[in-house]
């Protein structure tokens, strides 16, 4: 005969079920009803080019195409036209309250459907260095700010390492809105809000910018090198033709993953305080 669970021991299961999928990032319900994905339609066949009246013919022979699903007309257009609005909406901007309005009222990026905050900035817009990281996650997401989740924690500790705190050193991401799930961003997502950080640098003029992690350092530097080989290193970021000198440095949530790598990351803070020091 099955053994029947408690009540009591079945709701702690569910729990712990829940709290496993919002450790992996499943946090968020995207849609109310469930959407079979393999009932969405295939893009066409690449097609050889054909003569004019074949063309036609093959066009009045096909079905009508099914209506786009609603998840398909919701969606932003994630496209060559995002990038440019973003470009002039960002290049409007003369302050940061001003770049901060434009990026709440731009729709051309899909991560801000999904995303309950913009996550603007943490810290002192004035201070003579800036930290960049990836994207907000889930708690950064809820409160609006970047780097208050474990991995800000450790961002604290490692700003302190070298006496700074978020009085003296300004915090921000490539990435504004939080990837469902923390997923990676896609390049296009990233090229879509690429202008919002550049005109964010030119606004706020940091003597000196942190990448942190891979993802920041490759779209700031514009290179395909991993952070393994970029850290340690000084770089220039170049926004508009103005250089600022920049230190790819390991990502703080890769260090509560990877402590010993703590090592690495230390090197680099302290080549970043001795030029901080020095300026
Ligand atoms: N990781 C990031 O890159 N940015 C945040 O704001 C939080 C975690």
């Amino acid at each position: 005969m099955p053994r029947l669970l408690r009540y009591d021991s079945f709701m702690e299961n569910v729990q712990e079920i829940l709290e496993w999928y919002a450790e992996a990032g499943v946090d968020v319900l995207l849609e109310d009803a469930p959407i079979n994905r393999f009932d969405e339609v295939p893009p066409p066949p690449k097609q050889k080019p054909v003569s004019e009246s074949l063309a036609a013919k093959r066009l009045n022979d096909r079905a009508p195409a099914a209506p786009p699903k609603q998840i398909q007309q919701e969606a932003a257009i994630p496209d060559a036209n995002a990038i440019e609005s973003a470009k002039e909406a960002a290049g409007a901007a003369n302050s940061l309250e001003d770049l901060k309005a434009a990026m709440m009222a731009f729709d051309g990026c899909n991560l801000k459907r999904t995303a309950k905050n913009l996550v603007f900035a943490d810290g002192n817009p004035e201070a003579d260095i800036m930290f960049i990281g990836e994207a907000p996650g889930r708690d950064e997401d809820i409160q609006g700010l970047p780097f208050v989740g474990r991995a800000g924690q450790l961002l604290d500790k490692m700003l302190a390492a070298i006496g700074l705190d978020r009085n003296s050193a300004y915090i921000s991401n490539v990435i504004p809105w939080r990837p469902p799930g923390n997923r990676t961003p896609t390049p296009q997502e990233t090229e879509i809000c690429r202008p919002f950080i550049e005109r964010h640098i030119e606004l706020t003029s940091p003597k000196l910018i942190v990448m942190l992690g891979g993802s920041s350092a490759k779209t700031l530097l514009k290179t395909s090198d991993g952070i393994m080989r970029l850290r340690g290193n000084w770089k220039e970021v170049s926004v508009n033709g103005v250089s600022v000198k920049a230190m790819p440095t390991l990502h703080p949530a890769y260090l509560l993953r990877q402590p010993a790598q703590k090592r690495l990351a230390w090197h680099d803070l302290l080549q970043i305080q001795k030029v901080l020091q020095d300026s």
